[in-house]
């Protein structure tokens, strides 16, 4: 065995104005379970995250309640962390950016900057509100676009024609606080220079830090050269006063990341065999990922090494970018009830549902991902029930009655536990990668023989028969440890099935390693309901209760939410999509040249597709209504023609077929009217 790795991990700090919602959950729960992963494997992982806790906003929310800034921060808290801990998110510590050990450490790596010679000051005019008497942000001033007119538009971009703008050019400005006009005024303010880090930078960024997507977006920015980066912000403001410089403070991105710091030294304070400096020395060995969603890669990929550098402190081993999180196909709508917080989903349906539905989901790449309610039921119900929890129930019965609960020692498939050991490297690597999607798949096929081959074996039929409880008894052994391994590999994904799984199998907490053994002579508990099936019923509730949240919910300024604008309701499953959507797809004529059956495969036909000028390889789920493939040999279907190929377990996928009909036998496929060649477009 190879040592075990040093590995610090962080999520982005959330904003301590709002509720935590779904699309924060996904970078949550995609970080939770790659730390679980690590830990699974017997490596020292160690996962902090924090409040960020200052800044204009939270200071102006805080106002507005009536509350002091500190109230509400620690009522953010404990409302983040609850809803953390119900959707199984096990931060090692979750703390606050305002704290002492933030603040000591901004200060000293501030210090550190400026007496290198990395800070830099200049005199700058802003907009400032004579009534509230501060200096307000773009996005505190309001008035009209100068572009195209539209009233009330924000201070840096206009809604309705999307023109970019400084504060400045906007007609008729008034401050968004207190109505009043906002007039210029000059400020002394503190800059980190950048530029100074522009070569360090180059090499980093291209040194395998980054996914290749963000990386060239990063080139791009260093391609254009580097501006120096405003840190600081004029009293009003909640955050940490910038050290020498009285009413001069640290704008909250620049305390925010060095949180990440505070975070981990507040547990090593509590924790004697942590050392901050192995993590975080210029000689650490450690490995250190930050996992961030795809809006705040500047401040990650660009200040924050460059700050670390300047400062003499390591730089993090990767940062790991996600998309963004749709519902049913587009951005989170408060009116349409897409717009979920944790605690509404934690309301009605259990935390793992959203857990496996991410992990099948998510990819190493910065795609936005989409939560599609009806899709997200039907795949948990099969994979997880249907699949999964089914095997142990499918044989925990049979033990239990023929032989008091006691698994034999017999291995009635060693082809398919040989298979499943081959598969655990490959699920390993998949999850090391983040490509947790790659993980739930081979996972799932491993589900799919074990019922295929239980369902062959059918102890129910056998075990009716005289002299065959032998061989019920080794057919249900197999098929628990079968479901064991099953287990093992899904728990850094769902961690409460499988306490429950150890409960019923009566073994001590399971780790990676332990799937290269099975269990024999032993003895199991009592088996329970492992997971049940979502009622879509829950999910209509969740979305109705999101709607009620808006109306309940409608003074809240602070969460920094695409507003629900009016628009009419609409079928939530039938999105409407652009007709630049509609028309990047390229749907074909397609001749099937030759249909025929996939060996192992229940429901695919792999279809031979002439279209026009080439012929492509694409399966099928239509085995169902068309049992006798070779009817289809010679007949004219649809194509879409561009659909990225996809690797399955039987080949290569390189388009699909289009069909109507709910499924089964009742499965319809389209055709064109007589005339029409393959290869001709779909207009
Ligand atoms: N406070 C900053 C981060 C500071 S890190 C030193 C912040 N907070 S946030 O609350 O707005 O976002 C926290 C994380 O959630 C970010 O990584 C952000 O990308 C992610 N997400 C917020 N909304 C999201 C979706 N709709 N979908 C996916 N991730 C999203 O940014
Ligand atoms: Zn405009």
């Amino acid at each position: 065995m190879s040592e075990p790795r040093k590995i610090l991990v962080t999520s982005a700090l959330p904003y301590a104005n709002g509720s935590i919602h779904l699309g924060h959950m996904l970078e949550y729960i995609q970080t939770d379970m790659w730390v679980r992963f690590q830990k699974h494997r017997g490596n020292q992982c160690i996962y902090v995250c924090a409040d960020d806790a200052h800044g204009s906003a939270i200071m102006l929310r805080a106002e507005k309640e009536g509350i002091t800034p500190e109230q509400l921060i620690a009522n953010v808290q404990a409302e983040h962390s609850a809803d953390f801990a119900d959707f199984l998110v096990d931060f090692d510590n979750f703390h606050s950016t305002h704290a002492e050990e933030n603040r000591e450490l901004s200060s000293q790596i501030y210090l550190k900057l400026r007496d290198a010679g990395h800070i830099a000051t200049r005199s700058i005019t802003q907009y400032f509100d004579p009534e509230k008497k501060m200096f307000l942000a773009d996005r505190f001033i309001k008035g009209t676009c100068p572009k195209c007119g539209t009233e009330d538009q924000y201070g840096d971009n206009c809604e309705k024609c999307g023109a970019t703008y400084a504060p400045t050019d906007l007609k008729d400005p008034k401050s968004a606080i207190s109505g009043a006009t906002p007039v210029l005024k000059d400020s002394q303010h503190f800059f980190f220079k950048l530029p100074d880090f522009q070569e360090m930078l180059q090499t980093w960024t291209r040194s395998g830090t980054l996914q290749d997507a963000v990386a060239n977006k990063i080139a791009e920015w260093l391609d254009a050269g580097l501006q120096q980066w405003d840190i600081s912000r004029d009293a009003p403001y909640f955050g940490f006063e910038i050290p020498d410089e009285p009413g001069k403070y640290f704008y909250v991105w620049l305390d925010a990341p060095i949180g990440y710091m505070a975070s981990f030294k507040n547990l090593c304070n509590r924790t004697p065999e942590l050392d901050f400096d192995a993590f975080w020395g210029k000689d650490s060995t450690a490995e250190l990922y930050h996992f961030i969603g795809k809006d705040i890669v500047n401040f990650h990929a660009l200040f924050w090494p460059a700050m670390l550098e300047g400062a003499g402190y390591r730089k993090p081993t990767g940062i790991n970018v996600h998309g963004y999180l749709t519902v049913n196909g587009q951005k989170m709508s408060k009116s349409r009830g897409t717009f979920i917080k944790a605690r509404t989903y934690l309301d009605h349906l259990s935390p793992e549902y959203l857990r496996y539905y991410y992990a099948a989901k998510l990819s190493r790449g910065v795609d936005d991902l989409d939560l599609n309610l009806e899709d997200f039921v039907q795949k948990v119900n099969s994979d997880l029930v249907g699949k999964v929890v089914n095997i142990a129930s499918r044989c925990a019965g049979f033990i239990h009655k023929g032989n008091a609960g006691v698994m034999v020692d017999t291995n009635a498939a060693p082809e398919l536990t040989d298979a499943f050991l081959a598969a655990a490297p490959g699920i390993a690597d998949a999850y090391e990668a983040r490509d947790f999607a790659r993980a739930m798949r081979e996972i799932m096929g491993l589900a799919d023989r074990a019922n295929a081959w239980i369902a062959d074996k059918a102890p129910w039929s056998l075990n009716k028969q005289e002299g065959k409880q032998d061989e019920v008894q080794a057919i249900c052994a197999t098929g628990v440890n079968l479901f064991r391994q099953l287990v093992i590999f899904l728990k850094p994904v769902l961690p409460l099935l499988a306490a429950d799984a150890e409960a019923f199998l009566n073994v001590a907490p399971l780790t990676w390693n332990d799937h290269a053994t099975l269990l024999g002579n032993h003895q199991l508990n009592e088996f329970k309901a492992l997971m049940t099936r979502i009622d879509p019923v829950k999910v209509q509730a969740m979305t109705d209760a999101s709607k009620e949240d808006l109306t309940a919910s409608q003074t809240d300024t602070g969460a920094a939410a695409p507003a629900g604008n009016g628009e009419l309701a609409k079928d939530p499953l039938s999105p409407e999509i652009e007709f630049d959507t509609f028309a990047a797809v390229d749907l074909r004529v397609a001749l099937i040249v030759k249909a025929e059956h996939v060996e192992g495969a229940d429901k695919l036909l792999r279809l031979t597709l002439d279209i026009g000028d080439e012929q492509r390889n694409v399966f099928s789920g239509i085995k169902s209504a068309y049992p006798d493939p070779s009817k289809l040999d010679g007949r004219l279907t649809m194509m879409i023609a561009n659909l990225k190929p996809r690797k399955m377990k039987f080949g290569i996928s390189e388009g699909m077929v289009m069909a109507a009909g709910p499924g089964g036998e009742e499965i319809y496929l389209l055709s064109p009217d007589s005339g029409a060649k393959p290869g001709q477009r779909i207009k």
